[in-house]
Formats: C-alpha cells, structure tokens, sequence
C-alpha cells in the first residue's frame, strides 16, 4: 500500500508531481482550483477554455510545467454533477484517479478531492471515501505473471488536501481508519485470488495464524484435531479430497474480559468441483473463490486488530475442498453433524451449508451475542441479485437493522430475502431431520433455512455473498478482474459503530 497523509496547503505550492484538482460539469472548478487559477495568471483559464474537458466523470486532463505553481502537473478530473455526489462516487472517483497517476509517472500527489461538496457527509467521510478510493484502486494481483513490467516511475505517495488546519485531526483519524478497512479488504482480495493449488485448507490455515496481534488468538485443527473434536458434517464434505480440512478459531479480545462476542463464521471452501454431482467444466476455475466467506472473516480480523477495536470478536472457519476421490461423500449418503442433526444429501454440491452447519454450531457454544456468517452459497443468489448487493437473511432483527445501515454507508450493500418459517418444509427430509436441497425454487432461501437449523436463538445474520465477491471483469473500485473483498467494509463499518 503507498503511503497517504493528509495536510493543508494551496494548490500553487504543492511541490508535487503531479496536483490534482476536480472539475464539476460546465467547467466549474472548487475553491482550490480557482485558487490556482488566480496564481497561474490566464493559463489554467485558458486551457479549460480551449480543450474539451467539460468535467465528465472520471475524464481528465493535464497540464504541464505551468508557470505560477510548484508542482510538475496539474491534473483535472471530471466530477460530474456536484448534485449526483455521494461518497461512494467519490470513492469510485479516486480510485479511477489512481489508475491514472499510476500510469502518469508521477512519484507523488496533492489531492484536492475533499473539497467536493457531499450531501450528509463530513470531512472525515469524504477523506475516507477518497483514501479507500486510492488504495482499493491500485489493487493488483500480478505476483504470478512472470514478464510483468517492473512500473519505475510507480506512485509512492498521495497527500489528501484539506482546506483548513483545523480539519487536520478529524482527517487522521479517517485516513486510519481507511487505512485499516483498506488493508483488510486487500487482505481478504489476496487470499481469495490465489489458486486452488496454492490456497488450500493448510495454507488458509497457515495465513490465518500469521495474523498477529496482541490480543488475538488463532487456533489452527488439523483432521485429527477435527475427528476429536467431531466436526462430522466436515469430514463428510472432506472425504472426497486428498488434502486434510482445518477448523480455524480466532479468538480477538478487544472489549472487556466477560463480554459476549460477536461471532464472524466464514465458508472456506478452497475449491468447489460440486463432488460426485460435479459442476459443469465451464468457469468451474471460478470455484477457487468458494472461500470468499473465509477471506471476509480474515480480513475483518486485520482490520479490526488494526484499529484496535474495543470489543470482543470469534472467527470461525471451517475449510476443506470439495472433490470427487473415490472416498467422496455421494447423493444418499445420510451425515450427523456436530450439533446431531441428521442431514439426507441429495446434491453434494450444496456443501457450504453442510461444512457452515458444524462452525455455526461450534460458534452457538461460544455463547456470543450474535453471529453473522460469510458465504459463498448458493448459485440462485447470483440470479436474484447479480452483483450489486449481498443476500441478507436471518433471524436477528437488530444485527440485519445494522448492517443494512453499513451496507448503504460503506456502498458493501446487502438486500434482505424473507426466511418465512413456511420454507422450512422444502428441507424437509423423509428419512433423516433435513435434507441438504430444497428444490430449485428460492434456493437462496432454502440454504439459509438450513443454516437457520444450527443457531438456535442466537440472533443471526447471514450473508450470501455468492454474487459480490468476486467479478471476472473487475468493478468500480476493483479495477482487476477477481475477488472484491465482499464483506469487509460493510462489517468493519458495522463493528466500528457498535
Ligand atoms: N459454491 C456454490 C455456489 C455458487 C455457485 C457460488 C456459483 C457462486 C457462483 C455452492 O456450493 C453450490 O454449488 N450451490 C448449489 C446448491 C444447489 C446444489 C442446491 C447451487 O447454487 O447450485
Ligand atoms: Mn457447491
Ligand atoms: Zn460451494
């Protein structure tokens, strides 16, 4: 991550590389900009005059070694309307102008985004937005390409503008913040688009504990710790691939010895073939991000343990591949899990809720206040809602209340599907308590009924990320094709409120 401050200063002594200064439509500039102006003599008036920057978003153009200003470059970026603003605008805003000055050769960077007028945000907002722009935009995942260019002239440093002094400590405290969510989402992308063959339940495992903190604990189980400890529904899935589960607990004390913790459980599956009722081949690879729930939960945990966070949080990760070895696990097979629910398999595709179902239940003897649970889970949730916003479901008004508060502040959205108890019937199994389908109609909601069978009255949240966390084409503020890091903002923002 390149470095980001915040300071205070005009546009004309900035003695960066490169000055950034907004445009907004009909070539309005903000204060800085007329500034700048003003101190440039005719030649920024002119140069907005003659070419056709009109200041649609996200457009830009530069001017070079202008006499009157310190720095190399002023760059202007189109804002669009300054009506249609908000912060994410503003965050998609930055990260798009990161693209830019990464590829500007420009080392370092003044920043008058923050002067953008938003409705109903602070400054400490807008720093927010612009700096989790900047670093969510400058994501890559390129350690694998053997020939990529080496960028000499990469971006080092960015300095957010604000307009006065005494802005400068709200500011800091926003910038850490970002700083924190920043990390934990690049985190949660890393882990995600490492391939199958690298990213296995060991590996996750072994990220996992480098995770460290002072008051974090991790504790890895490896297959004879998990036969003990009788994560039956586990195993089941397990059986079918040569590699060993783990069942991941991270424990982070935080808040007050005592205090109920909320409880984070995320689906690792490392790689999903579907088992004996395999997937078809085509985009089959795509099933290496069957662990985005996983990464979710880890990357709240960095960001948490970054921001010290004055609470207590459980992590529980229950991680295997879904293979089809000749041990596998196969449609009839009748599974008891932890908990002692018999589950009828009827698809070994729908795996998630069978490996969920042991760490939601684990979690419930926890005694936490609530949990909320990450994953990648059902096909008909990427039908539903595509790639603007996570299924939410649940039984815990208040924790649903929340995070679709977070969900619209942080833009990580999520969109309530109904857990009516009538549903329940289509898991109903003949010969065991549930079957693992319900049918192809709302499979999305079936899923969650069968979570719901392993909470107990814990109030609960669960989050089907299937359709955000990862996009082929890259999004926004995922400008590389791959993992998003579904989750994490709307989560650290959650917490953060709490
Ligand atoms: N990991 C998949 C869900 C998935 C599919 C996520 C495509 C993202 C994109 C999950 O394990 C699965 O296979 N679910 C099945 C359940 C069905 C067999 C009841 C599905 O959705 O098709
Ligand atoms: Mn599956
Ligand atoms: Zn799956």
């Amino acid at each position: 991550m390149i470095q980001i401050d915040v300071k205070a200063g005009n546009a004309d002594k900035q003695r960066e590389d490169a000055v950034v200064l907004p445009l907004l439509d009909g070539r309005k500039l903000t204060e800085s900009g007329k500034e700048l102006q003003e101190a440039t003599g005719e030649t920024v008036a002119d140069f907005l005059r003659k070419f056709d920057l009109l200041g649609d978003f996200g457009v830009s153009r530069t001017l070079y070694d202008v006499a009157g200003m310190h720095g190399h470059r002023a760059i202007f970026i189109g804002a669009g309307s300054e009506k249609s603003l908000s912060l994410h605008k503003l965050r998609v805003l930055a990260a798009k102008l990161a693209a830019k000055l990464e590829k500007s050769g420009a080392r370092g960077a003044a920043v008058y985004l923050t002067e953008l007028e938003v409705k109903g945000a602070s400054l400490a907002d807008k720093v927010q937005a612009v700096a989790e722009g900047l670093w969510l935009g400058l994501y890559k995942f390129d350690k694998y390409q053997s020939k990529t260019k080496e960028n000499k002239r990469a971006l080092r440093s960015v300095n957010i503008m604000v307009t006065s002094r005494r802005d400068l400590d709200d500011a800091e405290v926003a910038l850490a913040n970002a700083k924190a969510v920043a990390s934990g989402t690049i985190f949660a992308r890393d882990l995600s688009n490492e391939p199958g063959n690298v990213c296995t339940p060991e590996w996750l495992g072994d990220q996992a504990a480098g995770l460290s903190h002072k008051n974090l604990k991790v504790t890895v189980m490896d297959k004879a710790a998990i036969e003990k400890a009788g994560f039956t529904a586990l195993l089941a899935v397990n059986q079918g691939s040569a590699k060993e589960p783990r069942f991941i607990v991270l424990e982070y004390n935080g808040g007050k010895k005592g205090d109920a913790p909320v409880a984070l459980v995320g689906k690792g599956l490392t790689f999903d073939a579907g088992g004996i009722s395999i997937k078809p081949a085509g985009a089959m690879d795509e099933m290496k991000f069957d662990m985005c729930g996983s990464a979710a939960v880890l990357g709240i945990f960095k960001s948490i343990t970054e921001m010290d966070l004055p609470m207590n949080v459980l992590g529980v990760i229950p991680s295997t591949e879904n293979l089809l070895g000749s041990a596998a696990y196969k449609p009839g097979d009748i599974v008891t899990s932890y908990k002692g629910i018999t589950i009828e398999v009827l698809n070994t595709d729908a795996e998630g809720r069978i490996i969920l179902c042991d760490a939601l239940a684990y979690a419930v003897e926890q005694k936490p206040s609530e949990i909320i649970d990450f994953a990648t889970l059902t096909g008909a949730c990427v039908i539903a809602l595509g790639g603007q916003a996570t299924g939410l479901l649940g039984t815990g008004e208040k924790v649903k209340k929340g995070l679709k508060e977070s969900g619209m502040h942080s833009h990580d959205r999520v969109w309530e599907l109904p857990l009516f108890e009538e549903y329940q019937k289509q898991i109903d199994s003949k010969i065991a308590d549930i079957k693992n389908t319900g049918g192809r109609e709302a499979g999305t909601i079936t899923a969650a009924c069968f979570l719901s069978r392993f909470v107990e009255n814990v109030p609960w949240a669960h989050l089907d990320i299937a359709g955000t966390a990862w996009n082929m084409n890259g999004t926004d503020i995922s400008p590389v094709g791959g993992a998003t890091g579904a989750g994490v903002r709307l989560v650290v923002d959650y917490l953060s409120r709490k």
